[in-house]
């Protein structure tokens, strides 16, 4: 239940009533002293000017002509001018109920769009490293989110797997007589990772090199059988590495998704014609350029995005212009989320203006860059390697699951070796996961072990261990779920507390739906965590009084935990039944 949306609308139907043409946009929030009411209209005084009204007089309007009484035990009016709203507790057990019996824990699902999510994303002959730990795991939630609330979401992994870089890598695996070109046999991508760097080499010093590098590239676009086989080859050998990566990261993406850049390499001479003959793109010293005015260069003029080389190539920009074409008129999208990092706001930007002035894609269609910032070691530059490489992802994956054993053992020093592994590779992961979701994906952050791998504050570790106590509690009770028929009664301030927040559970996840922002979720679940310690310190559950209000704070807690669940699996976060 939105619980803020339909005080607000509640609101609002009474503000319409004494004046229908004015706007008002009443604010709500969610009160953390109950003294002042469970939520509160927090801009009276602003809408009394509207209205021309004294705040007091306002206030008495409103408190008698509010409709759905039911949901409100109290509405009163504070200096110097707010609305205090205390919720009906009967009606919160109600509330409660439904998402106890409800396995999308009461949450209707919304009028289905078509939504692309392209994420993830990396480049084909090199190893995921943690530059692509942000889009894929923030991705991944929107994804999750999105899905549950009965979009239609179609998962994009736009890898790069097509440009110049090929024919360098075909020309020197020939060149080193690698069994991939001969024997059609496969080598790893680490590997495969050292031949691209020192075919860099070789192409940058060697021209006869470079040039027979360039051939290929011709020869791969224009469908030759044997570089295409060989390309086929390099792709197949980068993505079975990062499906193993996605495994290990809890990430929904399958092979499926991967739609890379070649996929719309067809696609691209006819948007060069078209473009060209709409008058949009023109020819300058053999190259095909769009100018945008939207855009200025440094001399103050408009600023041209080449979309066809001298050489005939064609470049990334081209490759985003023909994909949105596909995107809306074959996928029918109605929204197109990118997680890509800021540094490529204006490449999208200037691909959907050409695309909207060439009227492959509708001025309204919904184009959203969800940036992020960097991931930063604790001297706040760059998270590197000691010798200022970038750190693959399967390295740092590595890295947490060992820091995870270290920590478990230590605390459970007689845990059965598998039994240690399993719990640390889950522990380990979401930690790291955990660490970059909670935090606001429009600022950098620092990555810190020790933070993150923490069971204090808001860590993957803490609402894991949370999420376990719960379940040992009830466990403990030994009282079986289906003896729990009655409602909840709420009568302590902490078991109100933890109601009403349980119910804000369905604001923060069409919040992240439309903001594409986890951190809200993260904050959330740490509250509603915190909220329940509170709760089972001022409460007993087990040695309650009476066994009516055992059973009632039982199912309190279950419900905590269901939504502790939910909202980590829509994290992409793995829970443990024990800790
Ligand atoms: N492959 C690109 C990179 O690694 C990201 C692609 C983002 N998506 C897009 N449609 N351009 O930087």
């Amino acid at each position: 239940m939105h619980l803020k949306k339909v005080i607000k609308k509640d609101i609002e139907n009474v503000l319409i009533k004494i004046n229908p043409i004015k706007k008002y946009n009443p604010i709500i929030i969610l009160n953390k002293k109950i003294t002042m009411g469970h939520y509160q209209l927090n801009n009276l005084i602003k809408i009394a000017t509207i209205l021309d009204l004294e705040p007091y007089e306002l206030s008495k309007i409103i408190i008698k002509n509010i409709k759905k009484k039911n949901i409100y035990k109290e509405i009163t009016f504070s200096q110097p001018g707010f609305i205090n709203i205390f919720i009906n507790h009967d009606w919160l057990s109600i509330e409660l109920e439904n998402i106890f019996i409800s396995s999308r824990l009461g949450i209707n699902r919304i009028q289905p769009k078509n939504i692309v999510v392209d994420y993830s994303s990396p480049n084909i002959a090199k190893e995921m490293h943690i530059g692509h730990l942000r889009s894929t795991i923030i991705g991944d939630v929107i994804v999750r989110i999105l899905y549950f609330l009965g979009h239609n979401v179609i998962r994009a992994n736009h890898i790069g797997d097509w440009g110049t870089q090929f024919g360098m890598l075909i020309a020197y695996l020939e060149d080193i007589k690698s069994k991939i070109v001969f024997q059609d046999d496969s080598i790893s991508l680490e590997k495969l990772e050292k031949f691209y760097c020192k075919a860099k080499k070789k192409y940058d010093s060697d021209q006869l090199f470079a040039e027979k590098s360039r051939e290929y590239v011709v020869k791969l676009q224009n469908g030759d059988k044997y570089c295409h086989k060989i390309w086929k080859k390099l792709v197949s050998i980068t993505m079975i590495e990062n499906q193993k990566i996605y495994q290990r990261l809890n990430v929904t993406l399958k092979p499926d998704d991967t739609v890379g850049e070649s996929f719309y390499n067809e696609m691209l001479p006819n948007i060069i014609t078209d473009l060209k003959n709409k008058k949009i793109a023109i020819e300058k010293n053999g190259s095909t350029i769009v100018f945008l005015k939207e855009f200025k260069n440094r001399l103050g003029e408009s600023m041209g995005v080449v979309i066809q080389k001298k050489d005939k190539g064609f470049l990334y920009s081209t490759t985003d212009i023909a994909c949105l074409k596909y995107r809306y008129q074959k996928l029918h999208a109605d929204r197109i989320i990118y997680y890509t990092d800021s540094r490529q706001h204006q490449h999208l930007i200037q691909a959907w203006i050409i695309a909207k002035k060439a009227n492959y894609i509708p001025q309204n269609l919904l184009l959203e860059h969800h940036v992020f910032g960097m991931m930063l070691s604790k001297n706040k530059r760059p998270f590197k390697t000691r010798d200022g490489n970038t750190i693959k992802l399967s390295i740092l994956l590595n890295e947490a699951i060992q820091r995870a054993v270290n920590l478990i053992k230590n605390k459970k020093p007689y845990l059965r070796k598998k039994k240690l592994i399993q719990l640390s590779e889950i522990i380990g992961i979401s930690a790291v996961k955990y660490a970059d979701l909670s935090k606001n994906r429009n600022t950098n952050y620092i990555f810190d072990w020790d933070k993150m791998l923490s069971f204090e504050g808001n860590t993957a570790p803490y609402i894991q261990y949370a999420y376990t106590r719960i379940l040992s509690i009830i466990k403990k009770s030994s009282i079986p779920i289906i003896k729990l028929k009655e409602k909840v009664i709420l009568k302590k301030e902490s078991e109100i507390n933890l109601a009403i927040k349980i119910l804000e559970f369905e604001e923060i996840v069409l919040l992240i739906a439309k903001k594409g922002t986890p951190h809200i979720m993260c904050k959330y679940l740490y509250q509603l965590a915190t909220y329940f310690s509170i709760f089972y310190e001022s409460c007993s559950i087990l040695f309650a009084k009476k066994i009516k209000i055992c059973k009632s704070r039982l199912k309190l807690s279950l419900i905590t935990a269901k939504t502790l669940k939910k909202g980590l699996n829509m994290l992409g976060i793995q829970i443990v039944t024990k800790m």
